[in-house]
């Protein structure tokens, strides 16, 4: 499928649906995160040649913590895996990587891998994978909030661009396009501040089920959209 017409320059995802996916199928839930991580490969790949310039993949929330130890151990011997697979292709790829998030609260090896993983992908000149992990954009704020009350800063000086500066996103454009899988209508917590001109589009597809083919799909209607930031219409004849 050729797409052409506007890309999105950051696309978020809420990956949403594996457990559902897995229960559907009579299989353990954790194997719904694994088929997941198939596709966070498959997303990675054609969204970097499409020329997205920025991915967000919101892999796990601050209050995913709260799931059943077990859940939550697989949950991060899964990501530790995932991270190691991914670095040859991240290379391949000319991507950056980089993280949002409460990040401390993981596992050290995860944070060694991580460290590790930006150090290494830090001069690539492709996109950037974001990853949000123990992320929560409430909690996000609030530590931009301590982080400018400790700088010192006026109050005065302060606007909504130096603020930005303060997020885990510093760098970052807004997300253009948060696409949220498996039927459910909320955003959970995700990118609050920059999400604020977001275009959102949901579809009922779990996220394993989640295909490349899906993305464009995404993306199509992304490319119907009018963006207006609230403006008047440029596309309907003033009355
Ligand atoms: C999304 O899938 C992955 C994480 C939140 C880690 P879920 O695990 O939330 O799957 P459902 O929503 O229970 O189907
Ligand atoms: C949102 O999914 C977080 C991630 C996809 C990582 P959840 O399944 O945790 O969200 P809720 O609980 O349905 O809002
Ligand atoms: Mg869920």
């Amino acid at each position: 499928m050729l797409l052409t017409g506007r890309i999105p320059r950051h696309v978020g995802i809420i990956m949403d649906g594996n457990g559902r996916w897995a229960e559907l199928r009579g299989l353990p839930r954790i194997e719904g995160h694994r088929r997941g991580t198939e596709r966070v490969s498959e997303i990675l790949e054609v969204a970097a040649e499409l020329g997205v310039k920025a991915l967000t993949l919101y892999a796990f929330s601050l209050e995913n913590w709260q799931r059943p130890t077990s859940e939550v151990k697989t949950l991060m011997r899964l990501l530790e895996l995932h991270l190691k697979k991914e670095l040859p292709e991240l290379m391949a790829k000319d991507i950056v990587f980089k993280t949002i998030g409460d990040i401390w609260r993981l596992p050290g090896e995860i944070q060694a891998l991580i460290r590790e993983i930006e150090e290494k992908t830090a001069s690539n000149k492709g996109m950037a994978l974001v990853a949000a992990l123990s992320y929560s954009g409430r909690n996000e704020i609030l530590r931009a909030v301590k982080k400018v009350l400790y700088s010192g800063v006026r109050p005065e000086e302060l606007t909504e661009e130096s603020f930005g500066s303060y997020l885990d996103t510093a760098g970052l454009p807004a997300p253009d396009l948060i696409i949220r899988t498996s039927g459910e209508m909320r955003i959970s917590n995700f990118l609050l501040w920059q999400g604020a001109y977001s275009e959102l589009y949901f579809t009922d597809t779990l996220w394993p089920d989640f295909t490349k083919e899906e993305f464009f799909l995404a993306i199509q209607d992304y490319q119907q959209r009018e963006r207006r930031f609230g403006v008047i219409s440029t596309r309907r004849d003033a009355p």
